[in-house]
């Protein structure tokens, strides 16, 4: 029985020199694969109890949706900047490489609400800080936040100190 891990491929040095990119194509282009990966990050949510999930733009929205599709729950986009054409709240933050901004429409939460919070990876936690920030900023409550995959050598844990955090795959390294 194969497990996710196998799915997932590693390039090194891309995009740049050190960097051992974890590629999800590989998981989800295989039909078996991208079930096992979804059903895998269902179970972290098993007796969780909670009323949305948000997905970060690009690759969070691949897992996030089908997840909230299976849940029955309703799916929120946390998007890179200038893309909601709504009323949104918007936060910066550092990534493993570059700099970033996302944002959330701002009726995307209602105050009191409790969020799951869906990713791909977890590298340095930059992208799932700030994510968390505008779900609080709105008045929800980040139940949990899941990841596919999760690069523990770069210590973004630390980084969600306080919060829920579970991934389906640990990368000791970076
Ligand atoms: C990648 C990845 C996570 C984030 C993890 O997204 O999909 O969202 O980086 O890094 P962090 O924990 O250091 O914040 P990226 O911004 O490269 O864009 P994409 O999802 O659109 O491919
Ligand atoms: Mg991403």
């Amino acid at each position: 029985m194969k497990k996710v891990e196998d799915y997932i491929t590693t390039i090194p040095d891309f995009p740049e020199p050190g960097i051992m990119f974890r590629d999800i194509t590989s998981v989800i282009q295989d039909a078996d694969g991208l079930k096992l990966a979804i059903d895998e990050m269902v179970k972290l949510l098993d007796g969780v109890d909670f009323d949305v999930i948000a997905g970060a733009e690009s690759r969070g929205f691949i897992f996030g949706m089908p997840i909230a599709y299976l849940l029955h729950k309703p799916f929120v986009l946390v998007r890179k900047a200038g893309k909601l054409p709504r009323e949104t709240v918007s936060k910066s933050y550092d990534l493993e490489y570059g700099q970033a901004t996302i944002e959330i429409h701002k009726d995307a939460v209602k105050p009191g609400q409790k969020v799951v919070l869906v990713d791909d990876l977890i590298a340095t936690g930059g992208t799932m800080k700030a994510a968390a920030e505008l779900i609080e900023e709105l008045g929800g409550k980040v139940e949990k936040i899941i990841f596919l995959m999760e690069l523990a050598g770069l210590k973004g844990r630390d980084v969600l100190k306080g919060y829920d955090v579970a991934s389906v795959v640990s990368y000791e390294g970076k």
